[in-house]
């Protein structure tokens, strides 16, 4: 892929999102990358960096198992211009002092199908204004966070957008379970980057529903075995997770080390601060600065 021409930037806010992090995880990649992966890849921190760094020789593959999230990305490749028209529609009509509007999308939302421009439109008018920036699904996938309390929330920025679009041309976007990613179909010098729901630090610290169903130990420990079968296939491959004994014990046979990381998505205020974060590599890097 060519890089774009100007810096493109995440225009999601996501819970786990990776942007702080980009020094750490960027001096820790391999020396060049043809085809990239991110199976999990939410608001897509690392992935933009690397593309407007031009860093990606081959094709990019992001997925998720989140079918809105992969739709406002088909959709911003796609059809941009249609979507910042409806963007700047919601952007007129949004009042921070009255929430009627912002329940009537929310109403809607779940009442679409995630496979149009209008849904498009509606995720990201809603992740920007909900509380916290949080996309939290109910058991039934029913988007359900209240309307949050921003005077003046930036909804949208065209250049960014733009950008971010080009970025997105030549990729392959999917909605898929990790598991579905096979070692075997994966070209040599390609590279793969997964950052999973985190395994809970304790019982309230619960956050693991971006889709429906929640990430569970046993996923953890799929996830673990194809991060294995990835490093016998000669395939580099890095990982973030919670800093916790069951992270320790799945990733002791690889090289992994703790990392400072400021929580920015709590709902309990008194959580946020620095804590300690897993990069877990598959292959031997010397850290660069
Ligand atoms: C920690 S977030 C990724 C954050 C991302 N690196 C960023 O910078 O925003 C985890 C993502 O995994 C997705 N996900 C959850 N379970 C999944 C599964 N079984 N397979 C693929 N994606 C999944 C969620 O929808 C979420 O977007």
């Amino acid at each position: 892929m060519t890089a774009p021409a100007a810096k493109c930037a995440p225009f999601l806010k996501w819970a786990g999102g990776k942007r702080q992090l980009l020094p750490i995880l960027r001096a820790h990649l391999p020396t060049g990358i043809a085809d990239y992966y991110e199976p999990f890849v939410g608001s897509g921190a690392l992935f933009f960096d690397l593309a407007f760094r031009g860093m990606i020789r081959g094709t990019a593959h992001l997925w998720d198992q989140n079918p809105g999230l992969v739709n406002v990305y088909r959709v911003l490749r796609d059809s941009r211009a249609e979507l910042v028209e409806l963007l700047s529609r919601h952007k007129k009509q949004h009042d921070p002092a009255d929430s009627a509007y912002y329940y009537r999308q929310r109403a809607r939302f779940n009442a679409t199908n995630p496979d149009t421009i209008e849904h498009a439109a509606m995720f990201i008018y809603l992740n920007k204004t909900c509380f916290n920036g949080l996309f939290r699904v109910n058991s039934k996938g029913r988007f359900n966070v209240p309307m949050g309390a921003y005077k003046n929330p930036g909804i949208f920025d065209p250049e960014n957008l733009r950008a971010v679009s080009r970025a997105l041309e030549e990729v392959e976007l999917k909605v898929a379970d990790f598991r579905e990613l096979d070692p075997a179909g994966i070209k040599a010098g390609s590279f793969v980057y997964f950052d999973p729901p985190y395994q809970p630090l304790d019982t309230t610290s619960n956050f693991t529903s971006y889709t429906r169903g929640s990430f569970s130990e046993s996923d953890q420990r799929h996830l673990a075995d194809l991060f294995g079968r990835l490093r016998n296939a000669g395939i580099p491959s890095m990982l973030s997770n919670s800093w916790t004994p069951l992270v320790k014990e799945l990733y002791a046979e690889f090289h992994i080390q703790p990392i400072q990381a400021r929580r920015s998505i709590n709902s309990n205020g008194g959580k946020r601060g620095r804590i300690p974060e897993a990069l877990v590599l598959n292959y031997a890097a010397k850290a660069r600065s």
